[in-house]
């Protein structure tokens, strides 16, 4: 179980979304989760996103997985990235959980970098909240304060910059974690042979949220009504718009703006679609209602795929959007929407009476049927 030797709350209230920070010995006992030929693994799968970047003789070059073999690839200016971790290897899941204090809907996933003596990825801005929590091996890091940097064009798809005077610079060792939020720019450069674990979390912009709810209203059929005027009468004025027409036509775009009800749910759903893919594998044979409740009366646990987001709102409970699908719950059901969105696993305790409780079960054994929960081993 990993174990964090700070306090959560005041790491927030001091750096979080304002300035980078050392926090060297970060986790109590600090062991890798994972080791490099674990790595190299999982970047020979076809669904997980991976790459490899090397900068040979001030040549950059990036190659995009699933990799075949690795016998070619240099051992010193290199370095092997793996996306979304977490949801492949049960030793990334439980890396994060002393992070589950940060809400959910902001995670994205957990990068592994495996990095040879050398290896980086140049100089660069990213528009996360980074944890980049250092493993076996050392690397060096330097951080630069907020600012406008100049592009490095090197169309690598590194998105560099050309370099920036740090504000940190220091070696990270085992345990150590470094926190970066967006904006700031920064270089790691690898010392010895090193993991390192990237837990990201992504702020939506302001127009991103636009563009979500505008994709929404129109694959949902919202909002399919002409501007409509019939007292219309001529004018004087050809080219002119008119205040009250200009009005008009604002309350329509605001009746789709302020349709809370259509908000809450294309946020709910938004915000619970991964942004990478998930390891979910359909029951086959499918489970069978006696089955599941048998499972459930034995005090087993059924467990959420790893990193598939649950979610509800503060002030309904009783709608959960999972993995960007609304469900609504039975009328009486809240307790279930929140033990469904809370827990990564839960048992027959967390349900309580809701356990024998007919539609709970019914929606279980279909959770459970899809995939998206399955019996813990
Ligand atoms: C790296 O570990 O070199 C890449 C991580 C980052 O800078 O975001
Ligand atoms: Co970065």
């Amino acid at each position: 179980m990993y174990q964090l030797n700070f306090d959560l709350n005041e790491f927030l209230t001091r750096f979080w979304h304002k300035e980078p920070v050392v926090i060297k010995s970060g986790f109590v006992d600090f062991e890798d989760p994972i080791s490099p030929d674990e790595v190299a693994g999982l970047a020979m799968e076809e669904e997980i996103d991976s790459r490899f970047v090397a900068n040979q003789d001030g040549e950059w070059q990036v190659q995009h997985g699933p990799f075949e073999s690795f016998e070619s690839f240099p051992d010193t200016h290199s370095q092997l990235i793996v996306q979304a971790a977490n949801h492949w290897h049960p030793g990334l899941r439980a890396f994060v959980e002393p992070f589950r204090g940060l809400p959910n809907w902001l995670f994205d996933d957990v990068m592994i970098c495996l990095s040879m003596p050398e290896g980086g990825v140049g100089p660069h801005i990213d528009q996360y909240d980074v944890f980049i929590c250092q493993g076996m091996g050392k690397r060096r890091w330097r951080v630069g304060d907020k600012g406008e940097y100049k592009d490095a064009n090197h169309h690598t798809g590194l998105r560099q910059i050309e370099g920036f005077d740090p504000i940190i610079d220091e070696i990270l060792e085992p345990g150590d974690i470094l926190y970066i939020p967006p904006g700031f720019p920064h270089e790691g450069n690898t010392i010895d042979v090193s993991l390192s674990y990237s837990i990201g979390y992504r702020s939506p912009k302001k127009q991103e949220l636009l563009n979500g709810y505008a994709d929404y209203v129109i694959s949902n059929d919202k909002g399919d009504i002409h501007y409509h005027n019939p007292e219309l009468q001529t004018r004087d004025e050809h080219g002119m718009i008119p205040k009250a027409e200009y009005n008009a036509l604002n309350d329509m775009l605001m009746k789709l703006i302020n349709d809370d009800e259509a908000k809450a749910r294309w946020m709910g759903e938004q915000l619970s679609t991964s942004r990478h893919e998930l390891d979910i594998m359909a029951a086959d044979p499918p489970w069978q209602s006696d089955e599941l409740q048998q499972f459930l009366e034995d005090g087993l646990f059924l467990e959420k795929v790893s990193g598939m987001k649950a979610l509800y709102h503060e002030n309904n409970p009783g709608v959960v959007f999972i993995n960007g699908e609304t469900i609504e719950l039975p009328e009486g059901c809240e307790i279930f929407g929140k033990v469904l969105c809370d827990f990564e696993d839960f048992s027959i305790d967390e349900l309580g009476p809701l356990a024998s409780n007919p539609a709970v079960l019914a929606l279980l054994l279909d959770l459970c049927n899809q995939g998206l929960w399955y019996p813990q081993a």
